[in-house]
């Protein structure tokens, strides 16, 4: 009798600059394949709003558009891959940002026999990422994202995926704090284009389309790389 052939969850990474559509993509992503976005902003808002120790040494840092450091978010990081929901799979929005993460996420993935099944780049103009950045808002609630010109909600006011009425907008997403966001995104995160090339497992996207258009030309390049 033949062995039943083992699933090795999955483990995608979202690379790109401050406003790409990592997090809006990765939503959709998520509701297709059945995997768990993990975002380390979203972590991070996280811990900075419950008054954590990390989140008291982030918030400074965050709001000044710089990188939290290292040791932190490798320490949220993994906390979060070892709790249960994870072992469906992963879409890594936001991290690693610096190559010393990089090599934390592969020594991480080789204790559990995971790999790296696509490290995919939505490439988008920088001034193109301002626009976005600076129209964007959030339900309150749920976390659903919009913007001002390219995704209301179907209703005006309403969240469409959970039906509530506020919405916020992140203390980062202001003209000087987007400047350092993208400089840090240029200077430190960039080089891992080359890194996860080297790595065998980059895939490039144009993220410039519609947000419709750009989630189907992902769910192909997701499709192959999870087969
Ligand atoms: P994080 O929360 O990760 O922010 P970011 O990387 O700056 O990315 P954004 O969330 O701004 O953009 P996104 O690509 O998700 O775009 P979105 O889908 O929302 O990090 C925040 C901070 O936390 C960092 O600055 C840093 O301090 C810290 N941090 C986080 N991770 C870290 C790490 N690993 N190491 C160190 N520090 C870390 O889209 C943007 C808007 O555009 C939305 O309104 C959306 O509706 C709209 N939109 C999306 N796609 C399209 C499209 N195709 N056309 C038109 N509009 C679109």
């Amino acid at each position: 009798m033949e062995a039943a052939a083992t699933i090795t969850p999955a483990v995608l990474i979202l690379l790109g600059p401050p406003g790409a559509g990592k997090g809006t993509q990765a939503r959709m992503l998520e509701a297709e394949f059945g995997l768990v976005q993990l975002s380390t902003g979203d972590l991070l808002r996280a811990a900075v709003a419950a008054g954590t120790e990390a989140g008291k040494a982030a918030k400074a840092v965050m709001e000044a558009g710089e990188l939290v450091s290292d040791e932190i978010v490798i320490a949220i990081l993994r906390d979060r891959l070892a709790e249960p929901d994870c072992a469906k799979g992963v879409i890594l929005d936001g991290f690693p940002r610096t190559t010393i993460q990089a090599q934390a996420l592969d020594q991480l993935l080789s204790e559990t026999g995971q790999k790296i099944s696509a490290a995919i780049s939505l490439e988008v103009d920088d001034a193109e990422m301002v626009t976005r950045i600076s129209g964007r808002y959030t339900c309150s609630m749920c976390g659903e994202g919009y913007h001002d010109t390219f995704k209301a909600p179907v209703i005006e006011g309403t969240c469409d995926k959970c039906g509530h009425a506020e919405f916020t907008r992140r203390a980062d997403d202001n003209a000087e704090t987007v400047a350092s966001r993208l400089a840090a995104y240029h200077e430190q995160t960039a080089p891992l284009i080359s890194y996860y090339q080297d790595h065998g497992v980059l895939k490039g996207l144009n993220a410039m389309g519609n947000i419709e258009e750009i989630a189907g030309n992902l769910k192909g390049i997701v499709s192959n790389a999870m087969n």
